[in-house]
C-alpha cells in the first residue's frame, strides 16, 4: 500500500483508509477479520464517527480492537464530532470536549489521532472551536485536526482562530460525485457542470496543503447505492469493465485508482465490509491510470469537456 502525508507532512498515512460507518453489519468475529484483512495491507488508518451507528461503531471497534500501549501506535484512529443527530450541528467547546470524551470511552483509548469537525454549523463561533482545539491539544487527547464537507472559506476562518492547524477535509468524491472537478473544468461556462458549488475546494486544499478524503468513493446521489453494475451506468460501466481488463484489477479498484490519479493526493475512506472486496480495492495501490484513461472514465460517467 503506497503512502502519503497529511497536510503538510505531520502524518503519513496508507493512501487508502478504511471507513467504519457500516461496521457493526458485521459481528465481532467478522469485524476483527476485516480490520485484520486492511492491517494485512498495510491499511491502518480507520475512519469512525461518534454518531456511526448511534456509537456502536466506536464501541465494536474498542471492544475488538487493543488500543492501548505499543499496539496503539500502530493504529491511526480518525473520529468526528459536531452532529447532533435530528437536532443540530454544535461547534460548541463543550459539545466538541464532550464528544471526544464519548468517543475516548467507547473505543477505549488515551488519544485520537485525527479529530474532523463533521459539517458545518453555521452558528460556529471559531474562538470556542479554537479553544476546544487547545484542550484536546494540550492534554494529548487529539493530535491533528480537520473537518469536513467544508468550502474553503469556511476552513480560512476556522483557520484564523486555530493556528492553521486544520490539515483535512473530508468530502463525497467518486466517479459519480465530482462537482470540485466539474467546476474546474468548466470556468467560465454557463453549463450546469460550472456551478462553482463547493468554492474551489480542490484548489484552496492544494494550495494550503490540505488533504482531501473522499467519503463512499462507490455511491451515487446521497447514499442511493454504487454505481458499479448498475444499469442506470451502463457507459460508466462499460468503460470501467474495460479499465479492469487493461490493469487486471476488478471494477472496485478501477473506481478508486481514478481517485488516488488525482495529483491532489486524494486519500479514499472505503467503507466495504465484504473482506474480498476490500482486498480488490487495495490492488488500486498498484497501478496508475493513464491521464487518457483518466479522462476517458470522466467522460463515461457522462460529462463533457467543453
Ligand atoms: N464525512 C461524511 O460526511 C461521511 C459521510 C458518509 C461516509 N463517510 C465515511 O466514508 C466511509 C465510506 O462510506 P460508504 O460506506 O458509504 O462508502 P462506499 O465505499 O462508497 O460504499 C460501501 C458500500 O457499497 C457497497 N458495495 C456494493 N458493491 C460494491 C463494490 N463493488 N465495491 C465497493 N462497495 C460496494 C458495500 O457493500 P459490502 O459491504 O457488501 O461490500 C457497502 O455497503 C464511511 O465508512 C465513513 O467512514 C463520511
Amino acid at each position: 500500500m503506497n503512502k502519503i502525508s497529511i497536510g503538510n507532512g505531520s502524518i503519513i498515512v496508507p493512501e487508502i483508509g478504511l471507513g467504519c460507518m457500516r461496521l457493526t453489519e458485521l459481528d465481532e468475529k467478522q469485524a476483527l477479520n476485516h480490520i485484520d484483512t486492511a492491517l494485512e495491507y498495510e491499511c491502518n488508518f480507520f475512519d469512525h464517527a461518534d454518531i456511526y451507528a448511534g456509537g456502536e461503531s466506536e464501541r465494536l471497534f474498542g471492544k475488538i480492537v487493543d488500543l492501548k500501549g505499543a499496539s496503539r501506535e500502530k493504529m491511526i484512529i480518525q473520529t468526528k464530532c459536531a452532529i447532533h443527530p435530528g437536532i443540530c450541528y454544535d461547534f460548541s467547546k463543550k459539545y466538541i470536549l464532550e464528544s471526544v470524551e464519548g468517543s475516548l470511552k467507547r473505543l477505549q483509548t488515551d488519544y485520537i489521532d485525527i479529530l474532523l469537525l463533521h459539517r458545518p454549523d453555521t452558528l460556529m463561533e471559531p474562538e470556542e472551536v479554537a479553544a476546544a482545539f487547545a484542550e484536546l491539544k494540550k492534554s494529548g487527547k487529539v493530535r491533528h485536526f480537520g473537518v469536513s464537507n467544508q468550502n474553503p472559506g469556511q476552513i480560512a476562518l476556522l483557520n484564523k482562530y486555530c493556528d492553521n492547524q486544520i490539515e483535512i477535509d473530508q468530502l463525497q468524491f467518486s466517479l459519480t460525485n465530482c462537482g470540485m472537478i466539474d467546476a474546474g473544468l468548466n470556468v467560465n461556462m454557463s453549463n450546469q457542470e460550472g456551478v462553482n458549488r463547493d468554492g474551489g475546494i480542490l484548489e484552496y486544499c492544494r494550495i494550503h496543503d490540505i488533504t482531501i478524503q473522499a467519503w463512499s468513493p462507490f455511491q451515487y446521489g446521497m447514499f442511493e447505492g454504487t454505481f458499479l453494475n448498475k444499469e442506470k451506468f451502463p457507459k460508466l460501466n462499460k468503460k470501467i469493465d474495460e479499465m479492469a481488463d487493461k490493469y487486471k484489477v476488478t471494477n472496485s479498484a478501477i473506481a478508486i485508482a481514478w481517485i488516488l490519479r488525482h495529483p491532489a493526493n486524494i486519500q479514499p475512506i472505503v467503507g466495504t465490509t465484504n473482506q474480498q472486496r476490500l482486498k480488490d480495492i487495495f490492488a488500486a495501490s498498484d497501478i496508475a491510470l493513464t491521464r487518457e484513461d483518466w479522462y476517458a472514465l470522466y467522460m463515461a460517467a457522462g460529462k463533457q469537456l467543453p
